[in-house]
């Protein structure tokens, strides 16, 4: 039996790769290649000494993903794959409702086809919205205030329908908090196109010299120094949150939706300092206007987590910028 991971030569769906690779799990991956390089399956390879099986197709392609299934004994679905940059999602927002949500519906089409029922799903804590006082607890009210958020709520709705019209799915809806850090190779990491939006690889490209400077987003939040706190998460952690999430769905059924977090808030301030420890470099910066639908300070309760999966974020944010540093120096060597 195999894993399925889609979006699995992404940042997140490669680090996952891995860690399930070496668990001793037989892992399939299907990419479309959007938004990642199939030199990844190389790297992958490298790291863990194994093969990876892959199909470049698109979870839109109903033919080709029930080729997927139909070539192989499929126990459980890890699901990555969508477009995710909340700013091209306004711009765009027809393609981000068709390819996130109608991919997923394909996706579980196929699967529920193939009798297979056991998956977890990439959400988001922007499934919190603009209201919610810190920590973000998961029974907490949702909303989203742009598309890419609004794909996230709608397929967890879906995905929450789905099981009440079918008792055997069992289905982990993972809200991220805020992914940074590569793997400690340095081999994997996140490399994004053109000029970053996320604050970590806009620090990175300030310290490698390709970028100016930073644009700090707002110092008069209510926070410790004014700028806005997040709940970074190292991309290694994550990945160990997903080998956990996988062994809860195959146990049970039923749906449930988990942070997957540290449960500490860094400002924008605070990460800068720290990358410039890691690095040894000067990251330049420049106090800007806030940046609109940015909230003040967004973290999660890692009470539930904990309490189902067992699972607990163990990377601190200095050990996240050391293995951003090392992954963004060979990118750049
Ligand atoms: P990523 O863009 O690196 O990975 C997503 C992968 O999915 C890419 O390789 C892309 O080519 C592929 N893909 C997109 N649409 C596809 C389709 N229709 N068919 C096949 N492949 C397709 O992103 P990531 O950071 O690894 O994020 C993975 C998931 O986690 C996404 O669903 C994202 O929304 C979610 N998420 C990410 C963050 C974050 O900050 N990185 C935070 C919260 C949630
Ligand atoms: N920031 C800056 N300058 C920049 C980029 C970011 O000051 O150039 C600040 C932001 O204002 C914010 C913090 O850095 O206070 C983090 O911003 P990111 O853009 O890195 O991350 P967000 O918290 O805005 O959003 C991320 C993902 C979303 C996801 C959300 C919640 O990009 O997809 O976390 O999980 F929905």
């Amino acid at each position: 039996m195999a894993i399925l991971i889609t979006g699995g030569t992404g940042y997140i769906g490669s680090h996952t790769s891995v860690e399930f690779l070496n668990a001793g799990y037989e892992v399939i991956i299907v990419d479309n290649l959007s938004n990642s390089k199939v030199e990844v399956l190389d790297k992958i390879k490298q790291i863990t000494g194994k093969e990876v099986k892959f199909y470049e197709a698109d979870l839109l392609d109903r033919v080709a993903v029930e080729q997927i299934f139909s070539e192989n004994q499929i126990e459980a679905v890890i699901h990555f794959a969508g477009l995710k940059a909340v700013g091209e999602s306004v711009t765009i927002p027809l393609r981000y409702y068709h390819n996130n949500i109608t991919g997923t519906l394909i996706l579980c089409e196929v699967m529920s086809k193939y009798n297979c029922k056991k998956m977890v799903f990439s959400s988001s804590a922007t499934v919190y919205g603009m209201h919610n006082a810190v920590p973000f607890v998961e029974n907490m009210p949702l909303s989203a205030t742009n598309p890419y958020g609004s794909t996230k709520l709608m397929i967890e709705n879906i995905l929450n329908d789905l099981y009440v019209s079918d008792n055997e799915w069992s289905i982990s809806l993972l809200r991220y908090f805020n992914p940074i850090g590569a793997h400690i190779s340095g081999l994997i990491g996140e490399a994004p196109n053109g000029i970053p939006n996320n604050l970590l690889p806009y620090v990175a490209g300030v310290a490698t010299g390709k970028l100016e400077k930073l644009k700090v987003y707002g110092d008069d939040y209510d926070t410790v120094d004014g700028t806005g706190v997040r709940d970074y998460i190292h991309v290694e952690d994550l990945a160990a949150g997903h080998l956990c999430a996988y062994s809860y769905v195959m146990q049970h059924t039923g749906v449930e939706a988990v942070n997957l977090g540290t449960g500490k808030g860094y400002s924008v301030l605070q990460v800068v300092k720290a990358f410039e420890k890691a690095s040894g470099k000067t990251v330049r910066y420049e106090i800007s206007p806030r940046r609109a639908g940015d909230i003040a300070s967004c973290y999660a309760s890692t009470e539930k987590a904990e309490r189902l999966f067992g699972w607990q974020a163990t990377r601190d944010l200095d050990k996240m910028c050391e293995d951003s540093w090392r992954f963004t120096s060979k990118v750049n060597s």
